[in-house]
Parts: structure tokens; sequence; C-alpha cells
């Protein structure tokens, strides 16, 4: 059965309390019994988790190899500044679909930059929560693409 890493970086673990006006009210717990009832019905599996911490992210970007068939990777702040994520994820054969809560194109222009996004399969962003389940949809379709490739 295909593997998904959902992987949250900083401040994520806040969600729901968190910029409400930004982020929203639905929290991460919420944000987990989505993708689990998306990975039910889609008949993946969905492995999820958090960290405020860069290292953290970067030591299950390298033990997701090999064992998820792909990631979907909110770095948060991260997302604008971290290098280590972006070789990490360059380092490990798991595609990897970007994901913001918030359309980082309409914010602050710091947040336009990311360095995720040169080395992902591409970016869901701007649609919330739904979001998630989005990214589960796409990185399936992408995974049955390569295997129908291959
Ligand atoms: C975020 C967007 C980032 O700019 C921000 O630092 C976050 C959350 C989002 O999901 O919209 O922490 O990744």
């Amino acid at each position: 059965m295909t593997s998904l890493l959902i992987l949250n970086g900083p401040n994520l673990n806040l969600l729901g309390q968190r910029q409400p006006e930004v982020y929203g009210k639905t929290t991460l717990a919420e944000v987990e019994a989505m993708c689990l009832a998306k990975a039910n019905k889609t008949g993946c599996t969905v492995y999820f988790q958090q960290s405020n911490h860069e290292g953290d992210l970067v030591d299950t970007i390298q033990a997701a190899r090999g064992i998820h068939d792909g990631i979907i990777l909110n770095a948060g702040a991260y997302t604008h500044t971290s290098v280590a994520l972006m070789d990490a994820i360059s380092s490990v054969q798991v595609p990897v679909c970007e994901l913001h809560l918030s359309n980082i194109h309409a914010r602050e222009e710091f947040r336009h930059k990311s360095y995720i996004a040169p080395v992902a399969v591409g970016q869901i962003c701007g649609f919330g929560p739904a979001g998630y389940a989005l990214a589960i949809d796409a990185m399936l379709c992408h995974l049955s693409e390569l295997s129908a490739d291959a």
C-alpha cells in the first residue's frame, strides 16, 4: 500500500489558536483526522508528524527514504529560510509536495521565496486545511504516473 508522510514544521502545532484570521480555526489534530479519513477513502497509509526543529525535520526527511513513497511537507517558516531542508529533499529519492494553508504569494514578500519549491514536485497553497486532502490526491496522482512510466 502506498505510504505517505505528512510532515509539518514549526508553529503548526498551534494551528487553531495561532492567527486564526490567517490559518483558520481547525486544529492540527483535526487536520490529521481529515488526512486519515482521506487515506481510508483513497486506500493509502498516512503518517502524520510535526516538529518545531529544523534538524528534526531533516532527520525525518532522511528517514523517509525507502519507507515512504511520498512526502507532503508544510515546512512553515523554514520554507523561506532552510537550505538544509532543500538539501535533505534533494538527497533522498522521495517525491515531495510542498503545502501551505495560506497563499504565501499573496502575503509578505519574504514569504514569496520558497527553498522547497525548486526541489518539490509541486506546490499547493491557499486552500486552508482542505489543502492537505488535495495534496494527498496530488501525490497519489503523481505516484501513479511514475509507476505507469516505469
Ligand atoms: C505556512 C506559511 C508560512 O509562511 C508560515 O511561516 C507558516 C505557515 C502556511 O501553512 O500557510 O508557518 O506554511
